[in-house]
């Protein structure tokens, strides 16, 4: 099924190609569980007033329920091994929620890989990337016995020779780069030959590095792996990855063939999306359809699919100033907590949260407090006309890949996140403070 997100209003073109809208923010940009009253929003039951009353702002809140059922969604449809990953939102309530929900939890680092284990979740569920992985790294994978290694080049493949043995035997996955160029924006494209991710299969170097995995004592390798990128809309891009990598191992006897993440979501009003489960089901058919053995598991590691929709953000409006062009609203985080418009060029919606249901004819920049003009949350973002300093705005679908790329520029401390659901709320995540900005001074 496809969400249709598209509805009448005046607009504006954003530059990855959604509209904004003078209409009431659309309930499905918002979590699963929201609740619009006539002056409030509810998610999980708990008010979005009371939460910035109870906590500050800014802050993320998370629809528990929401997480659950993408995880859900994503287990359903995949085999067992399918991944979250976890670079795009991570804590450890996190990491046990996508276990409990019966995924593994992808890690790229050492820092994730430490944070994963902290958090309780069993060595055996943890998929360990990155494309310079350092001894120290794979170190630690070997001594908890992560459940795959993903290797990505053959400096590693020399390492992962001279530390695995008999004691540290290890359970492998080659990462490939199938070819493919998804339309997406080129910092999040990954599956082309030019890239710095993995072994490209049409030079013939994914295939060198299956012959030197398979000549390492004790190193099981399962299958390939890819990830074409991060962001895409079309399907047929992840079907023709599929192809490629089932024709690539068709001699392989491989037990295991991982499509990687990279499932687009919506932003704004006017794009259309994929559920998690309408993509396993296209990457099966794929698979099916390019000849692989039933037996071979299907795995995934989406993230933003997972995270990016159960996420609001609460700011409360600071200043308005006006000036000849346009009015410029700021509130009280800004590119610190969400990166994402300035690094891409990324479309947002805002709402007012006493007034969901008003209509939103005030055009307005929505910027930060950071000390730079490009601080921008929202180019042109469309409020209540009655929305102004006081105001509580939420900027929906900031689950994915603002805390997790959040900064202390200007040392300003991270936001706290809340996890909400069944009427109460949580702190995850506490809000960071001048001591822990401090405590790195030596
Ligand atoms: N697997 C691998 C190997 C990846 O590199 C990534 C994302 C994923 C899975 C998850 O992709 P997702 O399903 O979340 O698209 N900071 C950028 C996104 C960078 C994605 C990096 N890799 C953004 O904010 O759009």
């Amino acid at each position: 099924m496809l969400y249709p997100l598209s509805y009448e209003g005046a607009s504006a073109s954003l530059p990855d190609g959604g509209v904004v809208s003078s209409e009431p923010i659309l309930a499905a940009l918002l979590p699963d569980t929201a609740e619009l009253t006539e002056d409030d929003v509810l998610i999980g039951g708990v008010s979005l007033t009371r939460l910035a009353e109870d906590y500050g702002t800014p802050l993320f809140v998370y629809d528990e329920t929401t997480l659950r059922e993408r995880c859900a969604q994503a287990a359903g449809v995949f085999d067992d091994g399918v991944a979250f990953a976890s670079k795009s939102f991570l804590c450890g309530a996190m990491a046990r929620l996508a276990v409990e929900e019966g995924l593994c939890v992808d890690v790229a680092t050492g820092g994730e890989l430490d944070l994963v284990l902290r958090s309780g979740v069993d060595p055996s569920r943890i998929i360990m990337h990155g494309n310079n992985k350092l001894p120290s790294e794979i170190e630690r994978a070997l001594e908890v016995g992560v459940h795959r290694l993903v290797v990505d080049n053959f400096d590693e493949i020399g390492r992962l020779g001279e530390m695995v043995g008999e004691a540290r035997p290890l359970d492998c996955l080659v990462r490939v780069t199938p070819g493919v160029e998804a339309h997406t924006h080129e910092f999040v494209r990954t599956g082309q030959e030019d890239s710095k991710f993995g072994f490209s299969i049409a030079s013939g170097a994914a295939r060198d590095a299956i012959e030197a995995l398979r000549g390492i004592e004790h190193l099981t390798l399962h299958g390939v792996h890819a990830h074409i990128g991060s962001q895409i809309f079309d399907v047929e891009g992840f079907e023709e990855e599929v192809k490629i990598l089932v024709d690539f191992v068709r001699e392989d006897a491989f037990d295991e063939l991982c499509v990687g993440g990279g499932l687009g979501v919506a932003y704004v009003a006017g794009e259309e999306t994929t559920s998690l489960h309408e993509w396993g089901v296209a990457v099966r058919r794929a698979a099916a359809a390019a000849g692989l053995d039933p037996s071979v598991r299907l795995t995934a590691e989406p993230g933003r699919a997972i995270v990016a929709q159960a996420g609001v953000t609460l700011y409360r409006v600071g200043a308005v100033k006006a000036v000849t062009q346009r009015s410029y609203m700021a509130v009280d985080g800004g590119m610190s907590d969400n990166p994402r418009p300035v690094l891409y060029g990324s479309g947002y919606e805002a709402f007012d949260v006493a007034q969901p249901f008003a209509p939103r004819p005030q055009a307005v920049r929505l910027v930060g407090r950071h000390c730079e003009s490009g601080d921008v949350l929202i180019d042109e973002a469309w409020l209540p006309a009655s929305t102004g300093v006081g105001s509580l705005v939420a900027t929906p679908v900031t689950g994915a890949y603002g805390y997790s790329m959040a900064s202390n520029y200007n040392r300003v401390p991270r936001p706290a996140v809340v996890f909400v659901g069944g009427g109460a709320a949580r702190v995850v995540l506490r809000r960071e403070t001048f001591e822990d900005l401090a405590r790195l001074e030596a």
